[in-house]
């Protein structure tokens, strides 16, 4: 049993999530804290329920302290597990897709100083087997959301290609991901016949090549695909490059030659939006 009788998680069930996607201590105490909470505490055991209920869910989620959805996120590690095992989808792939809950737990305790969940509705798709992380990359096969690009019409069956904030984009690794990709989807999905990956991304914003030079990593990901414009605004550029939007010019971190880049080509009047990529299968 993973929850007892009262409804509250076990330490067993917190120790395996933890040690799967290498928590911190701190992260573990946290979370065994939290749980310990839960047994002296009904109204923290109601809300930790509805809202791990709903995640299973399509229904939108109901309001739960930040800390909580992490772990209700965490306890439903084992429903997770019995879905790809279901599909045949290899462990260490399983256990890559469910880093994402530290990689988003960092992201919080970085911007807050506390440790939380707030993409939760991000980490519903790990959960329900939509979405899984191959090598460096995360793929998620969804109908084409957008107009239509290239041969691609709305509607069609793709893989959406997600860049995970992990460490550097070496271009060994994506070529790498790429292929296990595809050899993933024929092994495990072949009844989802996919026509292209695309990638809708601020790291695809054709301005980047000519603002940083050829060798960077960035510069070598956009040559991987055929660009399309998008009509998506700076706000995602400026969230993963400044940790802020608008971009105050004058207060913004200058720490790499991406952030004093983009900086001059923001005073230039020319901030980075996105852009869309495609490789056809
Ligand atoms: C994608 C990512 C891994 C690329 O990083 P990378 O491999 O270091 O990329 P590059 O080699 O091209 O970097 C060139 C320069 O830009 C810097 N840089 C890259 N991404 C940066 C970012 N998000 N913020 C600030 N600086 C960044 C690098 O540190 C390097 O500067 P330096 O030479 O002064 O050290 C990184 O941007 C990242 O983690 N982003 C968060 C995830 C994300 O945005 N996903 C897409 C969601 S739509």
């Amino acid at each position: 049993m993973n929850i007892d009788a009262r409804g509250v998680v076990e330490k067993s069930l917190i120790d395996a999530g933890c040690a799967t996607i290498a928590a911190p201590n701190d992260l573990r105490q946290a979370f065994v804290n939290l749980a310990q909470n839960m047994s002296t505490d009904a109204a923290l055991v109601d809300t930790f329920h509805a809202f791990r209920t709903a995640l299973q869910q399509t229904e939108s989620l109901p309001k739960c302290p930040s800390l909580l959805s992490g772990l209700a996120v965490l306890s439903l590690f084992p429903e997770m597990e019995a879905i790809h095992a279901h599909s045949g989808v290899p462990k260490d792939i399983t256990r890559a897709t469910q880093a994402d809950l530290l990689i988003w737990m960092e992201h919080e305790k970085k911007r807050t100083g506390q440790w939380g969940l707030k993409k939760v509705d991000w980490l519903r798709h790990h959960l329900v087997g939509r979405l899984y992380r191959i090598g460096r990359l995360q793929y998620m096969v969804q109908p084409w959301y957008h107009a239509d690009v290239g041969n691609i019409c709305r509607g069609d069956l793709v893989i959406d290609v997600h860049i995970p904030e992990d460490g550097k984009l070496d271009r060994d690794d994506v070529r790498s991901s790429f292929d296990q990709a595809r050899v993933f989807y024929q092994n495990h999905f072949p009844e989802l016949s996919c026509r292209a990956f695309v990638c809708e991304s601020w790291l695809l914003d054709p301005l980047l090549q000519t603002i940083l030079p050829e060798t960077t990593n960035i510069v070598a990901f956009q040559k991987c695909w055929r660009l399309f414009p998008s009509e998506e605004d700076e706000e995602e550029a400026n969230i993963r490059v400044f940790g802020m939007h608008p971009v105050d010019v004058d207060t913004a971190p200058q720490d790499s030659l991406l952030q004093r880049s983009i900086l001059k080509s923001i005073r230039a009047g020319k901030p980075v939006r996105c852009g869309i990529g495609l490789i056809s299968i």
